[in-house]
C-alpha cells in the first residue's frame, strides 16, 4: 500500500470508529450531564484510532467483511479504554502531563475527580459495548474475556504500575523496559488485532500469526511514542515534548540513545511485517499501518 492507499483506508476506517464511538458516549437517561460531558471530551477529541483500525484491518485479513460490525465494535471498547487509560495517564499522580492532543488534558479541562470518573465510566461502558452482539454468545465472551485481560493487572494496569516504579532507576536493563512496554502500550494493541480476528472466526493457526503481529506492533508503536517525546516537537506530540527523560521514565531511548531505539523499533517491525506473508494482499492494510507507525519516528 503507497501513502496515499494508506490514507484513503484509513480515514474510510475512521468515519465508521467516529460513528461508532459517538453513538457509545451519547447523552442518555441518568447520565449525568457533566460525566458525559467529560467523557466525550475523551474519546471523541481526535486521536489516530489505531486500535479499532487494527481490529477491522485484522478482521478483514481473516474473515472478509461478514463479521466487521462485531469487530468494529470491540474496537471501539477498546479506544474507550485506550482513552480511559490517557486521561488516567496525565492525572498529577501518575504523568503528570497538562495537555493530550494539543488540548488541556481532562483533569485540566475539568477536575481531577471528573478526570478520575469519567475514566472509570468509559472502562465500564467499554465492556457493555463489546458484550451487545446478537448472535454468538460464545464469540462475545471470548472478545470480552481479551479485553478484560489485556487492560487489566496483567496488561495495560500492570505494565503503568511498572513504569511508575521504574521512575528515576539509574539502570533498567532493555528487557525489563520491553516488558514495561508490553503491558502498558502492547497488551491493548495485541488485543485489537485478536478481537478483530476472533470477531471474524479465525482459525488457530492464523491467529498465533496475527498475536505475534501485534506483539510486534504494540512494541514498535510504544519505542516510537518514547522516540517521539524525545525527538518530536509539540506540533506533532499534541504535547509538550521532553516529559519522559524529566521524569527519569525506563524508555527505549535511555537505554539504547535515540537510533538505536529507530533501529530497534524497525527490527521489531519487521518480526511483524513476517507473520503476514502468509495472509497475502487481504494483510496490506496490516503491513502499512505498521509501516505507517515506523514511519513516525523517522
Ligand atoms: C498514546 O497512544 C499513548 C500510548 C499508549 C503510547 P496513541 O498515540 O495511540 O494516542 P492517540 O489515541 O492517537 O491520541
Ligand atoms: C501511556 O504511555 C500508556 C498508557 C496510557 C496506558 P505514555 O505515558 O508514554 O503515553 P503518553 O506519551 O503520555 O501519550
Ligand atoms: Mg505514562
Ligand atoms: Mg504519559
Ligand atoms: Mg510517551
Amino acid at each position: 500500500m503507497n501513502t496515499g492507499e494508506l490514507e484513503r483506508y484509513l480515514s474510510a476506517r475512521r468515519a465508521e470508529v467516529e460513528a461508532e464511538l459517538e453513538r457509545a458516549v451519547a447523552p442518555g437517561p441518568g447520565r449525568p450531564a457533566a460525566l458525559v460531558r467529560a467523557m466525550r471530551y475523551a474519546v471523541l477529541g481526535g486521536g489516530k484510532r489505531l486500535r479499532p483500525v487494527l481490529a477491522l484491518a485484522a478482521a478483514e485479513a481473516v474473515g472478509g467483511a461478514r463479521m466487521r460490525r462485531r469487530a468494529l465494535r470491540a474496537g471501539c471498547a477498546i479506544e474507550m479504554i485506550h482513552a480511559y487509560s490517557l486521561a488516567h495517564d496525565d492525572l498529577p499522580a501518575m504523568d503528570d502531563d497538562e495537555m493530550r492532543r494539543g488540548r488541556p488534558a481532562l483533569h485540566v479541562k475539568f477536575d481531577e475527580a471528573t478526570a478520575i470518573l469519567a475514566g472509570d465510566a468509559l472502562l465500564t461502558d467499554a465492556f457493555e459495548l463489546a458484550s451487545t452482539g446478537r448472535s454468538d454468545a460464545a464469540r462475545d465472551l471470548a472478545i470480552v474475556r481479551e479485553i478484560a485481560a489485556a487492560a487489566g493487572s496483567g496488561g495495560m494496569v500492570g505494565g503503568q504500575v511498572q513504569d511508575i516504579a521504574a521512575e528515576g532507576r539509574r539502570r533498567v536493563s532493555l528487557s525489563a523496559v520491553r516488558e514495561i512496554h508490553r503491558g502498558k502500550t502492547g497488551a491493548l494493541l495485541r488485543a485489537a488485532v485478536r478481537v478483530g480476528a476472533l470477531a471474524a472466526g479465525c482459525k488457530p493457526s492464523a491467529l498465533r500469526r496475527l498475536t505475534r503481529y501485534g506483539e510486534a506492533f504494540g512494541i514498535t508503536f510504544q519505542i516510537v511514542d518514547d522516540v517521539l517525546d524525545e525527538a518530536g516537537d509539540v506540533g506533532t506530540l499534541g504535547k509538550r515534548p521532553g516529559g519522559d527523560r524529566e521524569a527519569g521514565k525506563a524508555t527505549y531511548p535511555s537505554v539504547l540513545g535515540l537510533e538505536g531505539a529507530r533501529a530497534e523499533a524497525r527490527r521489531v517491525a519487521d518480526e511483524g511485517y513476517r507473520q503476514l506473508a502468509p495472509f497475502g494482499a487481504r494483510a496490506k492494510p496490516l503491513e502499512g499501518l505498521l509501516r505507517h507507525v515506523v514511519d513516525r519516528a523517522a
